[in-house]
């Protein structure tokens, strides 16, 4: 059963039950589709039974052991992961510039947060990648239970993760990867490699670059530990029926010939533009996320040019550089004011 169908199928019943709003008062009108398809679980034909067949769909896709939709962000993935594999006083190896939520899962497990800084690139001034000598280092000399890394970081830089990986198991200690920006890996070969068939565990956010609705996610595991007991520790008994089928639709969306060229367009898009722009140099792995550098000028001044010259508002900047995100939605019209404005640079 597909969480879709199910919300296109109205039940005929009098229904005195939650949502009182009964998928007819509108208070905020702007959202009046939404509050149609807004039904709760003992509503909605055992809905449970159409939220378990979508995400082993899901995971059929991926190729994972389990797919888990989340409505509450990478950040709900992270801190189940860790609940789940993660016992009181095990310690937990992570970047010092992590995601809050890497320290936060850590808290809530009871665990003890190992930390390492990673490099920061002189030039471009963003962090560089995780080097598996310092996983192998750490692992070697504490007894660590879980390792969590960030790739692709918010910049686009990645990882060995299959080297990460195998250091990890010679240690035995599991990996988890927040793989956040980097939902639409998956489903192109011209992108970086995903983690979601390596790692024991991979976040991603589908709202960042996959078209998602915020906060959609999705947690992949590899291993046979259920994440599903340690997610209900925290999340709410009332799951947004409306965002779980949109997790589903933008997976179906993702896998298809038409998400697959979209993706692709984008990717020789910006491919073309980082060729033709002569005035601005690009750095990083992931060729959706703009990394820009322009001579002469620091990133914060770039980054005020690009919004007071030409509307143009940045993801994140620094002081060398400033990384503009491109992912689905990213329109041919919004490209082509990227290379118009770049190629002036
Ligand atoms: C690297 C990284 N991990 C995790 C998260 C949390 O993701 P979400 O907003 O989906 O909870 C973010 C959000 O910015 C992030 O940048």
């Amino acid at each position: 059963m597909s969480l879709v169908r199910l919300l296109k199928e109205k039940p005929d019943k009098v229904m005195f039950t939650t949502p009182s709003h009964g998928q007819k008062f509108f208070i905020y009108d702007k959202l009046k589709e939404m509050y149609k398809i807004d039904y709760s679980e003992t509503d909605c034909q055992d809905p449970q039974r159409a939220l378990a067949e979508a995400q082993m769909w899901a995971s059929s896709i991926y190729h994972t052991y389990s797919t888990t939709f989340l409505t509450n962000g990478s950040t709900s993935g992270i801190i189940a992961a860790v609940l789940a594999c993660t016992q009181v006083g095990d310690k937990v190896l992570i970047a010092s510039n992590s995601h809050p939520s890497h320290f936060n899962a850590v808290k809530l497990a009871g665990a003890r947060a190992l930390t390492y800084d990673l490099e920061v690139d002189p030039e471009w001034g963003v962090p560089l990648e995780v080097r598996p000598e310092v996983i192998d280092y750490f692992l070697s000399r504490y007894n660590i239970r879980t390792v969590i890394i960030t790739s692709p970081t918010y910049e686009g830089i990645i990882s060995d993760i299959e080297e990460i990986k195998s250091i990890c198991e010679k240690y035995e200690a599991f990996l988890i990867v927040d793989e956040a920006h980097g939902a639409l890996y998956p489903f192109s070969d011209d992108l970086p490699l995903s983690a979601v068939n390596i790692a024991d565990f991979t976040v991603q956010s589908l709202h960042k670059t996959a078209g998602g609705l915020n906060p959609t996610a999705l947690l992949h595991t590899n291993c046979e530990l259920d994440v599903r007991p340690a997610l209900n520790l925290f999340t709410t008994t009332s799951p947004s029926y409306p965002l779980l089928a949109s997790i589903e639709a933008n997976i179906m969306y993702l896998d298809s010939r038409d998400g697959r060229k979209e993706i692709s367009n984008l990717i020789s898009r910006l491919d073309k533009i980082r060729e033709r722009c002569k005035g601005c140099e690009f750095f990083g792995d992931d060729p959706t996320k703009v990394l820009i550098k322009v001579p002469g000028i620091t990133g914060y001044e770039l980054s005020d040019m690009l919004y007071e010259d030409f509307d143009i508002e940045d993801e994140r900047t620094n002081d060398k550089s400033t990384m503009l995100l491109c992912g689905i939605g990213t329109d041919n019209k919004k490209l082509d004011k990227l290379y118009k404005v770049l190629s002036k640079l």
